[in-house]
């Protein structure tokens, strides 16, 4: 969380942001996985019933960020980068997708090294480019496997289609 985090306080002062943006940005990449290890059932508890349905390793964002919501925290852009930084989500702004970009990025991540070591190297300037093709990556790896490709996802990653034609 640390490296992810770092990576998007790195960002954020590159896009000059301001100081209390710096800090959210840094504070998105500490949240997003604080729930991770904790076990499916007891995420599955914390989350509305439309979300409970999710597959397992999807669970750990929507219920922190349902944490966070619950612990009055009442920033929706964040709250939602928080809830989908694995899925994608139409609705994300530039801290959304950064995070979805550095979850991704970060540099401890051991495959495909020199796919994520060129993207990274493009960032944050070219931030909606390079989100394409970490959701492309991504999605790509899904579809590879067999796995179902989630609504959420489908509809972030036709979003990002529309936009770059
Ligand atoms: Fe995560």
């Amino acid at each position: 969380m640390a490296r992810v985090s770092n990576l998007l306080g790195s960002w954020a002062e590159a896009r000059a942001l301001d100081e209390v943006d710096v800090t959210r940005w840094r504070a998105a990449g500490h949240l997003h996985d604080v729930l991770r290890d904790e076990e499916f059932e007891v995420l599955r508890e914390r989350l509305p019933p439309s979300e409970r349905d999710l597959p397992g390793p999807l669970l750990h964002g929507p219920a922190a960020a349902e944490c966070l919501r619950i612990e009055g925290v009442e920033d929706g852009p964040l709250l939602t980068a928080v809830a989908w930084h694995t899925v994608g989500d139409p609705r994300f702004g530039p801290l959304g997708r950064a995070l979805y970009a550095a979850d991704f990025l970060e540099p401890g991540r051991s495959s495909e090294p020199e796919l994520r070591a060129r993207l990274r190297a493009r960032m944050p300037d070219a931030l909606d480019a390079v989100v394409l093709e970490v959701a492309r990556a991504r999605l790509g790896r899904g579809l590879w496997k067999g796995t179902p490709i989630l609504p959420r996802s489908a509809a972030f990653w036709n979003r990002l289609v529309e936009e770059h034609s």
